[in-house]
């Protein structure tokens, strides 16, 4: 089947098997390995990319059912050489050790800051509970995020 998508602003369009899954896609036709994947079972939240603003657990979604969307990715996220305010907060307040999870738990707190410019801690704990981090206990990436909601940057 043929798909024809925007992803970070680029148009694709490719022959893809019904069965592709969207995280497959942008990583092995696409060459966009900056989305991870964790589980395979919806569990992690580590493919976690925005359609048409939405976030989506890529793992979740067939290739063909983005057919005709706009696909936001990590690599999409930096400007001009500037990290998204998201990535800088990530940065700044130690969010990650191994890096594994946080293309997705950027790409979730983007998708939430949109929605709640200005989120309780609570509402950021809730807002990232499909999102799964093995290292960092979490503490650190609700600084995170609550810095970046209070930074009203978070556009994407
Ligand atoms: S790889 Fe998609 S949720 Fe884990
Ligand atoms: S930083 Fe290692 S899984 Fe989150």
């Amino acid at each position: 089947m043929r798909v024809r998508l925007s992803v970070n602003g680029a148009s694709q369009e490719h022959e893809v098997e019904p069965r592709l899954l969207l995280v497959q896609y942008l990583r092995e036709v696409v060459g966009l390995t900056g989305t991870n994947v964790g589980c395979d079972t919806s569990s992690c939240g580590a493919c976690t990319v925005l359609m048409d603003g939405e976030s989506v657990k890529s793992c979740t979604v067939l290739a063909v059912q983005a057919d005709g969307t706009e696909v936001t990715t990590i690599e999409g996220m930096a400007r001009d050489g500037e990290m998204h305010p998201v990535q800088e907060a990530f940065r700044e307040h130690h969010a990650l050790q191994c890096g594994y999870c946080t293309p997705g738990m950027v790409m979730a707190a983007v998708s939430l800051l949109q929605e709640h410019p200005d989120p309780t801690e609570a509402a950021v704990r809730e807002g990232l509970e499909g999102n799964l981090c093995r290292c960092t206990g979490y503490h650190n990436i609700v600084k995170a995020v609550l810095a970046a909601g209070s930074a009203k940057e978070v556009l994407v």
